[in-house]
């Protein structure tokens, strides 16, 4: 049995794999509920971090330090930013790195400052419940993240002309970072709910729900599978 963290920003993206946990006890860390429960021969840890990077680290570290897990997934959705997706398709994370942050004039480069690479093990196995699933589109590229609900053409256009990026979002490095700092595996699963674009505010508000439902469903079908 191994105990598998999960983090979501947002109830929408938790709601699922909360009320899904058999014999599930509440523990509240730094003001955040940690959700402690089996499905299918594991135990999860489910969290919803709030939105942002900090948020999201805090979450993971305190995941890592005092509920001991022994990886992390992040589930939800994120703005897709490449033509070849369309709402509803998923991204399973290769490499997580940020967009917002540059060095600049600090040429030599400190740890930790680049970019994360997906656990191999935790891929295949997200790659494996999309499968099992059925009828999901999904892709296995790099994620990026940042302080920004991308909003306008002009950011996003410039965030993929920085990066290979195939989504947007605002944790998914973080967590990343996270782990990599303490050796925990992680992968990250978005669902895309809007474009980045003139017209994501809209779009994210009418499929939030259904497309963070199918990030939790392809997590839960991973926790059957590990
Ligand atoms: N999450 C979902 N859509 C997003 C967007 N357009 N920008 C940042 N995070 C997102």
């Amino acid at each position: 049995m191994k105990r598998i963290g999960i983090i979501g920003a947002m109830e929408s993206e938790v709601e699922l794999l909360k009320s899904t946990l058999s014999g599930c006890d509440t523990r509240e860390i730094a003001h955040t509920a940690f959700y402690i429960g089996t499905h299918g021969s594991h135990e999860l840890v489910v969290a919803c971090s709030g939105i942002g990077k900090v948020n999201a680290a805090c979450t993971a570290q305190i995941m890592i330090d005092r509920l001991g897990v022994d990886c992390i997934i992040n589930t939800g959705i994120a703005g897709g930013l490449s033509d070849e997706l369309s709402v509803g398709d998923v991204v399973i994370s290769s490499v997580l790195s940020y967009h917002d942050f540059t060095l600049k004039f600090l040429t030599y480069r400190y740890p930790f400052t680049e970019s994360f690479t997906a656990d191999n093990t935790l891929i295949e196995t997200a790659t494996d419940a999309c499968e099992h699933i059925g009828n999901i589109r999904y892709v296995v590229k790099e994620i990026v993240s940042g302080d920004a609900f991308v909003t306008d053409s002009k950011l996003k256009n410039d965030i993929k002309s920085r990066t290979e990026a195939y989504c947007v979002e605002m944790e998914g490095a973080a967590i990343a970072h996270t782990c990599a700092m303490n050796d925990i595996p992680f992968v990250v699963i978005r669902t895309i709910s809007d474009n980045a674009d003139d017209n994501a505010a809209f779009s994210f508000e009418q499929f939030e729900k259904k497309t963070a439902a199918i990030s939790a469903k392809i997590v839960l079908a991973m926790a059957e599978h590990i």
